[in-house]
């Protein structure tokens, strides 16, 4: 029996840094996804094959001699193999059509898809179960992580989340376009932040007064969602954008990106930890196309997107 299951990326469509320090987030999963698929082998080791690296291994060795970004995958198998002790291997494929390691959730999708998928050799569970074991494979890389990414993968569509409350599905079923940019320009989640601290320290008073413009746009957009209002969430996103400038998080080449963008869209800014990675632009169905293709005259490599409400799917 083969088993087979995908999850979405995610953009942060507000709150990134700000959230570190207890403000709200809003993320959104996006139609782009990671799939994994499992088959049982006759020898009894772990198989992996993916983009990001191969490994075949047998079961019950210490993470810290498996390649970093493969820990997830080994973690997940060798949990399922220690729990059912079965008498085959499993190999892990895994085909992504989001790009890797730029802010676009590659991580937590590939988490989720591969709890669905490695779990689904051995037993039926419910996405509630999936997401608790795909938050525990995301620790083997980032230990700190929130679970927020990996909450949105699973569930599809808009979540928000603050680290006091959790984090919780906004229902509003906007419809909106994305035009996703690539930067190209590789960036450490844990460098870009530990940089925001040190601006905080030195900005103590306009760091907290940043944190409150940034809690009053999010509550104006959670309305705005509801009413599918485009124009004022593209507004707020263009703040969001000033204040992640003001953070020191932007770069040249974002900040030329969002320019264009900004043209032809209601508004762009980057997602995620910044110093490179991505930015997204809010479109509709008429203006996607134009935002798309005055980015790639420029020589961006850029893609469109839509909300993914489905989430985790299985096969
Ligand atoms: O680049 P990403 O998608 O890993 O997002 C980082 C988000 C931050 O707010 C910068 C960090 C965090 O842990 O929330």
């Amino acid at each position: 029996m083969n088993s087979k299951a995908s999850a979405p990326g995610k953009i942060i469509l507000f709150g990134e840094h700000f959230v570190v320090y207890g403000t709200k987030a809003i993320l959104c999963a996006i139609n782009k996804r990671i799939t994994v698929s499992v088959e049982k082998t006759l020898e009894n080791n772990i198989l992996i094959d993916s983009s990001v690296g191969n490994l075949k291994s047998e079961p019950d060795k210490s993470l810290n001699e498996i390649d970093f970004q493969l820990r997830p995958f080994y973690f997940l198998a060798d949990m399922m193999i220690k729990k059912y002790n079965p008498k085959f291997g499993l190999k892990i494929r895994v085909d992504s059509e989001i790009p890797l390691g730029v802010g676009l959730g590659s991580s937590s999708a590939c988490c989720v898809a591969a709890a669905a998928a490695i779990s689904g050799i051995f037993a039926k569970k419910s996405k509630d179960e999936i997401l608790e074991i795909a938050i525990e494979a995301e620790k083997t890389i980032f230990p700190n992580t929130s679970g927020a990414d990996c909450t949105v993968c699973t569930y599809g569509g808009l979540i928000k989340y603050d680290k006091k409350n959790g984090h919780s599905k906004i229902l509003s079923k906007p419809n909106f376009h994305l035009a996703i940019a690539n930067s190209k320009i590789k960036h450490s989640t844990k460098e870009v932040v530990s940089k925001v601290k040190q601006f905080k320290e030195k900005n103590e008073e306009k760091f907290s007064n940043l944190c409150k413009e940034e809690s009053n746009i999010i509550e104006d957009v959670l309305i705005c969602l509801k009413k599918n209002d485009l124009l004022e969430i593209g507004k707020n996103i263009m703040k969001n954008q000033e204040y992640l400038e003001a953070i020191g998080i932007s770069n040249e080449k974002l900040q030329d990106m969002i320019k264009i963008a900004n043209q032809s869209s209601f508004g762009a800014k980057i997602t995620g930890a910044g110093g490179g990675g991505c930015i997204f632009a809010l479109t509709d169905a008429e203006n996607i196309q134009s935002t798309l293709k005055k980015l790639k005259e420029q020589n961006y490599d850029c893609f469109s997107a839509e909300i993914d409400y489905k989430g985790l799917d299985t096969f």
